[in-house]
């Protein structure tokens, strides 16, 4: 059946058939009981106010938000997918985009000269500012954010004041901000997303010392790049932060296509391959084959469109294969493609989100465009760690074949 609307709500008939599909695809015993939608309840079902961070609960009480339903919320039960055509027509067709940091002031004179300190942390990745509230930047000023977030990959902003209904609207200003339709988000904010390990441990994520890497988001990854139009800037905002650790690595999609050789880089460009989603969903017309991730083909190898650089664009849980080869062919490329980005520490920034004052929050604001990252798990959930991500949509990822690489344009050759 191929979806006509953009969402297609499941029906009291899609319940009934839910349940024997579902019946019939946990005969696979390869799918696990959490993938199906089943197995977890919309709305208020996953409350866990009393077990939220001091800080978290002093940020959200600060900013109005209602917390005598539960927190976090998840959309309504009917309202999220149960099946994969439903799932696969959410965001299916292309909405405008405008790429703020095209047309930003290159020297981004009014961004800095409002800052304390801008400090590079590395060569190739990750800029912290100092001495600016994200909550008081004016349009200008966003704009030559958005440029430098695309220049530097990852940009940082420690001890900040910021209200979810702040970060939402910062996030509107630079994208179509994603709404999930099945994870849990801030109470009334569809769009800010709760990043909270704990909460997701108590719904089956199996993470501990032994297995820490591999698990949530303690893994290389890129987010929603199953999506027509993947994010852009995308903005993690920490409330409750371990005393030491909980860390976050981000690694850049520009200096890893500089890794790659001419010949290499010439092979990789025009290709496309196919990017999947995290969460799984019912296959109507094969329920024997257990739960299936949506599909989408994007280039490998993309330009972004305010620097005009080359991206390599592969991660290693998301990217299932390259289009056009034999599958193990695709394999092979791809393992040396993930690794380019997880090996070279010279083209990572590892960011430690310590404020250096109590009951402020600390943001990342990266481009997920162009950089993978990886939540190093070393506090082990001893210690509370509680974020606010908000994803603004960008284009539908392309390549243009007269752009150049970072390292060309910037004359690092
Ligand atoms: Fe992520």
């Amino acid at each position: 059946m191929a979806p006509t609307a953009e969402v297609i709500k499941p029906n009291s008939t899609d319940f009934d058939l839910e349940e024997a599909v579902v019946s019939i695809a946990r005969l696979n015993t390869n799918s696990k009981k959490r993938d199906f939608r089943s197995s977890y309840k919309g709305g208020f079902a996953d409350s866990w106010v009393e077990r939220l961070p001091s800080t978290t609960r002093e940020r959200l009480e600060k900013a109005g938000v209602d917390l005598s339903r539960g927190y976090p919320e998840r959309p309504p039960t009917e309202d999220i997918p149960i099946f994969l055509d439903q799932a696969e027509a959410i965001r299916s067709t292309e909405t405008p985009y405008i790429e703020r940091g095209k047309n930003a002031d290159p020297e981004k004179k009014a961004l800095f000269s409002a800052a304390k300190e801008v400090r590079n942390l590395t060569k190739h990745i990750g800029t912290e500012i100092i001495g600016l509230q994200l909550k008081d930047l004016n349009d200008k000023q966003k704009d030559e954010l958005a440029l430098l977030i695309a220049e530097r990959v990852v940009v940082f902003f420690r001890d900040q004041d910021l209200s979810p209904q702040k970060q939402l609207e910062l996030g509107s200003y630079w994208g179509t901000v994603e709404k999930h339709a099945q994870q849990v988000h801030v109470p009334g904010l569809h769009g800010i997303t709760v990043i909270w390990q704990d909460l997701f441990r108590r719904n089956g994520l199996d993470i501990n010392f032994k297995n820490a890497v591999g698990q949530g988001t303690s893994i290389w990854h890129t987010d929603l790049t199953h999506e027509l139009q993947p994010p852009g800037i995308t903005h993690l905002h920490n409330d409750a932060i371990p005393d030491v650790g909980g860390d976050t690595v981000w690694s850049s999609g520009y200096a890893a296509y500089d890794k790659l050789s001419p010949a290499f880089q010439e092979f990789l460009e025009g290709k496309t391959a196919i990017y999947i989603s995290a969460n799984k969903y019912v296959d109507r017309e094969n329920p024997l084959r257990g739960s299936a991730n949506i599909e989408r083909e994007h280039p490998i190898i993309r330009t972004h469109p305010a620097t005009g650089w080359k991206s390599l664009f592969v991660n290693r849980s998301m990217t299932r294969r390259i289009v056009g080869l034999e599958p193990e062919e695709s394999k092979v490329i791809l393992e040396y493609l993930f690794e380019v980005f997880e090996k070279n520490l010279d083209i990572q920034v590892r960011f430690n989100w310590k404020p250096t004052k109590e009951g402020l929050g600390t943001s990342a604001l990266w481009d997920n465009r162009v950089s993978q990252h990886f939540a190093v798990w070393d506090h082990e959930g001893k210690e509370e760690r509680h974020g606010t991500r908000v994803s603004s949509l960008a284009e539908v990822p392309y390549f243009d074949p007269e752009s150049k690489s970072q390292r060309e344009a910037l004359g690092l050759n």
